[in-house]
């Protein structure tokens, strides 16, 4: 990736903790305006906690998070969504008791202008028709796909430059994941919203993304852009071993250490 591009998330050197448990041993990744940036690894490698740094959930030990020409570290959260960073965490996280409306309306948390609110909820109808459909229905009865559809649709309120999204796929058939993905990539194409992308699928995430970062134990063991990393012979053995799911692959992947 080009240094010198403008980069809407610079990450540098994070290193992030659970109490003593390091997760996190100096990452450094960036993404650009309208790009789609995938990170891959192994169950427990840290993909979750790089997120959660770069949102806001939590601080790094050392490093930094540049968003928008800005050091966000030490940044509330809410302020972070604000500036137009959003994150649509790994299990969606709905709020079950309230509608889908009321979740859309709670995406918006941070607007006043009530006519955009309207026209971007008609726009998340337009991507996900299934919501219209469920508008008034508690988002606790949807099924794990349409809660995932409202999930990036609540994140979409807020107007967001980047989307983090941790495991769209997680728990989905492969027909919907392809589904869901078309969407992704629409939204990215359509709005020009950078996204940042965790994905246990190996293959979609490749297929979809611009660039990628290989994560293991906490570390960038490889990055390239999604087209050569495809065509690495490790990448191929250890991730891509089985076409839909990818599962193999990422089975074999935890017994073996690479690239030390
Ligand atoms: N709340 C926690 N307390 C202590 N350790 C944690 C906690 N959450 C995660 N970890 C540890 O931090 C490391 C990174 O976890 P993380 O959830 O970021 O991995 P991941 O790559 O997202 O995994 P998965 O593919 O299973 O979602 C793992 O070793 C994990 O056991
Ligand atoms: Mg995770």
């Amino acid at each position: 990736m080009s240094e010198a591009s403008e980069a809407l998330l610079r990450v540098t050197n994070i290193e992030t903790f659970y109490g003593p448990i390091q997760a996190i041993r100096g990452v450094t990744l960036q993404v650009d305006p309208g790009q789609i940036v995938t990170v891959l690894g192994a169950n427990g490698a840290g993909k979750t906690t790089i997120l959660r740094t770069i949102c806001g959930v939590m601080t790094p030990e050392r490093g930094h998070v540049m968003f928008d020409g800005r050091d966000i570290g030490g940044i509330s959260p809410d302020r972070v969504v604000r500036m137009g960073l959003c994150h649509v965490p790994e299990g969606r996280e709905v709020f079950p008791f309230l509608t889908v409306q009321e979740n859309l309306v709670m995406g918006a948390y941070t607007r006043h202008d009530r006519d955009g609110v309207h026209r971007d909820m008609e726009m998340c109808f337009g991507y996900f028709p299934v919501l219209r459909e469920r508008a008034g229905q508690r988002a606790g009865l949807l099924s794990g796909g349409e809660q995932q559809m409202l999930a990036i649709s609540r994140a979409l309120m807020a107007k967001p430059k980047l989307l983090l999204l941790d495991e769209p796929s997680l728990g989905l058939s492969p027909l919907l994941t392809q589904q869901i993905f078309g969407i992704i990539r629409r939204i990215n194409a359509e709005q020009g919203v950078a996204i940042l992308l965790v994905e246990q699928n190996a293959h979609i995430a490749l297929k979809t993304a611009d660039y990628g970062y290989v994560l293991e134990v906490g570390r960038v063991v490889m990055e390239d852009a999604c087209i050569h990393l495809m065509e690495k012979d490790d990448i191929k053995e250890f991730y891509l071993g089985h076409k839909e799911t990818g599962v193999r692959g990422r089975r074999r992947w935890k017994r073996k250490k690479l690239w030390r």
